[in-house]
């Protein structure tokens, strides 16, 4: 006999990680961040009760976190990364039968978070900016519709979305339908046009907005992000989440994290500084990439995608390769774009001499 699973999670193939790089190669496949966790960071760490649960509503947390944004603590809901916040709020709101809209090609787990909760996935092509497609997505909702996600700067194109943009969005968003921002890379943003979540939320009782401490606060590997929203809405996604998977670690280290906010913010200006380097001398090669506002640009390779993967390997440079759209390559060390712009020279070329 075998065992009956659900056959949409048996046909799934579960989320895949940035391919971890050789020890002459450089990791630019996951948007981690390039630098080393603060000394504060590590000595908080240290002093946890590890035979002790955590404190399950990340109440000092919270605090901290409201406190910042200007929100009541109930606000606030704290997550093992914003990924699974994510899949809190889906389960809460969607389930058979119901419909999530989001942008295709966007993160990941978008399509596996929905299909775990049952509801059916209607993915709308960005569009040839990079961008969600905010009129397109609009225009897929249906009376199913449960949730809609938008992701900017979006995961892989790294393309924004404007504040005038999403105003025109939400206005033809019913209140009943849940819109969830992910700004996993907020703090990159430089474009004076970009939509800011946070200061959006008193104007729309229907949106959630999704930071983590993962990209420029460099705690990938701790697991947490936060979400700020209507009470109830975070209560239903509270009440999906599994009881006490923010650790105290992970709650020290975002504390320390925050207690040292100016020196990572410098990290962050370092970073987007970098990437503006490397986004002009794309261009300088001949590139026509999207406006870049995450910590990492899209190569839109199409047909060649997987060669020029191989070139970029070749070049001592792993990234995150989406045969046959583009390739994705996070801001790195600096040491790591000579070698990726040594690699981009060689893979335009091939660009120019194919049809
Ligand atoms: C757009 C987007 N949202 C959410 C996440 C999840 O980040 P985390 O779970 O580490 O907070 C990522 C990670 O790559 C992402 O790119």
């Amino acid at each position: 006999m075998v065992v009956k699973l659900r056959p949409e999670i048996a046909a799934m193939q579960a989320y895949r990680q940035g391919r971890p790089a050789a020890a002459d190669a450089f990791k630019l496949s996951s948007n981690e961040s390039p630098f080393p966790p603060l000394p504060a960071v590590m000595e908080a760490i240290s002093g946890s009760s590890l035979h002790r649960y955590p404190d399950a509503a990340a109440t000092v947390l919270r605090g901290r976190l409201a406190e910042k944004v200007g929100v009541d603590v109930d606000e606030v809901h704290t997550g093992s990364g914003s990924v699974a916040l994510l899949q809190q709020l889906i389960l809460a709101a969607a389930g058979p039968g119901d419909e999530v809209v989001y942008a295709w090609r966007s993160f990941e787990a978008y399509p596996l978070l929905v299909t775990v909760s049952g509801a059916t996935s209607i993915q709308v092509p960005i569009r040839a900016d990079g961008a969600n497609d905010l009129e397109a997505m609009a225009e897929a909702i249906t009376d199913r519709t449960r949730v809609i996600i938008v992701c900017t700067p979006n995961n892989p194109t790294s393309a924004i979305v404007t504040h005038d943009e999403f105003t025109a969005f939400m206005a033809k968003v019913p209140e009943t339908v849940l819109v969830l921002l992910d700004e996993a890379y907020a703090e990159f943003v430089t474009d004076p046009d970009a939509v800011h979540g946070i200061p959006l939320l008193p104007r729309y009782p229907n949106l959630v907005v999704l930071h983590t401490f993962s990209k420029a606060y460099g705690l990938a590997g701790m697991r947490v992000g936060y979400a700020i929203g209507q009470k109830y809405i975070l209560d239903a996604a509270r009440s999906t989440a599994i009881p006490f998977s923010v650790t105290e670690p992970a709650q020290r280290a975002a504390l320390a994290a925050l207690d040292n906010e100016p020196e990572l913010l410098g990290r962050v200006q370092t970073l987007i500084e970098r990437r503006e380097g490397i986004a002009a001398a794309l261009a300088a090669q001949g590139w026509n990439i999207p406006a870049a506002q995450g910590n990492f640009v899209w190569l839109p390779t199409g047909e060649q995608t997987a060669d020029a993967g191989e070139v970029l390997e070749a070049h001592g440079i792993v990234a995150r390769v989406f045969h046959p759209d583009g390739i994705r390559v996070s801001v790195g060390e600096e040491e790591s774009v000579e070698k990726l712009l040594a690699a981009t020279a060689v893979v335009v070329e091939t660009l120019r001499e194919t049809p």
